[in-house]
């Protein structure tokens, strides 16, 4: 009988015991045991957002091993980007290619007149080609880090590829100085003829010339332009703004700003790259006469009819330009 009572009493205390253990177990939110001998690695993160490990430097972001944004991150880095990358820049340029194989060069239709007229000062060559010289290492060096790894190292073998993307890297961090400077100039030596203007609407309605036979009046820069410019300024912001967060990490931005401006600067970087392509080409093999706008900074009088015919009779009204061009 005392035995009975005995157990009685001992299972009831157990039954109290694990009655009372249980809800507060249950408020766990895993039963994963972090020191177990088997560990699954998504299972930890999950339960505990983050795998921290301890250290001896004074920073203790650094012991932060691993956390599920940060896989995030990489994914989006290796894959995601990469993709956004080559669809951009190979879309941009097999549309070059296809619209030079119909269209072909844009010529001055009248031939040229032998006058020609101050197009763009000396400084302000000085400024645009400081900024493009910039921008290429830029995106070559830039190019290098989305793409380089996979592409050039079976070429040139780690060790060679390892020398390159070191010095790709200096360049990359030191020209993004010109190139800042470079994109604030732009916007304020420009900004007073990068305003829309009602003559940009019908530049677009008639395919602004380039598509189409139509030459639709365009003061000093046409609505074209005038997207290329503010692309400089805001994606130039952009990728400069975001850029010196990643020069100088951790000074404003915690870690997840961190991954913010690393994702800001790859995508800005990469559909910056895709138009100035558009830019170059038009600037080179695609519109005769307009090199010379920021080669010699004059342009011939039937160019600028052609394509600026407000801005030739505002300059005419000036009184300034059309000088006979040097004999060749
Ligand atoms: C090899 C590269 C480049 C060439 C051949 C080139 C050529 C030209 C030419 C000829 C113009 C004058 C167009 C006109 O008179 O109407 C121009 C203007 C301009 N360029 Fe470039 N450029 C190059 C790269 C760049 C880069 C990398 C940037 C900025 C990151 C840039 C920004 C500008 C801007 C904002 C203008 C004024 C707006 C416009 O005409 O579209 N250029 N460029």
């Amino acid at each position: 009988m005392r035995a009975s009572v005995r157990f009685l009493f001992a299972a009831s205390i157990l039954w109290l015991a694990a009655a009372l253990v249980a809800p507060a177990y249950a408020q766990q939110p895993t039963t994963v045991n972090p020191t177990a001998e088997r560990v699954q690695e998504e299972q930890l993160l999950k339960a505990l957002k983050k795998a921290e490990g301890r250290g001896t430097l004074a920073d203790t972001k650094s012991q932060l091993l691993e956390q599920p944004a940060g896989r995030d991150w990489r994914q989006f880095q290796q894959v995601t980007l990469p993709w956004i990358g080559a669809i951009g820049i190979l879309g941009m340029l097999g549309l070059l290619v296809l619209f030079f194989l119909i269209r072909g060069m844009i010529r001055i239709e009248n031939g040229r007149s032998g006058r020609t007229l101050v197009r763009f000062n000396s400084f302000e060559r000085f400024v645009h080609w400081m900024t493009a010289f910039s921008f290429i290492i830029l995106a070559v060096s830039g190019l290098n880090i989305t793409f380089g790894r996979a592409l050039l190292t079976p070429l040139l073998g780690p060790e060679t590829f390892a020398t390159w993307a070191q010095w790709a890297k200096y360049a990359h961090n030191y020209l993004s100085f010109p190139f800042t400077i470079g994109v604030v100039l732009i916007f304020l030596m420009w900004i007073a003829w990068n305003f829309p203007s009602g003559a940009d609407f019908r530049w677009i309605r008639e395919g602004g010339g380039i598509i189409g036979n139509k030459h639709p009046p365009a003061r000093r820069f046409n609505a074209g332009q005038k997207v290329i410019y503010w692309v400089v300024v805001l994606g130039g912001g952009a990728v400069a703004v975001t850029g010196y967060l990643l020069f100088f990490p951790f000074y404003v931005t915690d870690m997840a700003g961190q991954q913010l401006a690393h994702l800001i600067h790859g995508i800005a970087g990469l559909l910056f790259i895709a138009i100035m392509l558009a830019h170059i080409y038009i600037g080179t093999i695609g519109m005769q006469g307009a090199f010379e706008a920021m080669g010699s900074g004059e342009v011939d009088e039937n160019w600028a009819r052609q394509h600026h015919s407000l801005w030739l009779e505002k300059q005419a009204g000036k009184g300034r330009g059309q000088r006979p061009a040097p004999a060749e």
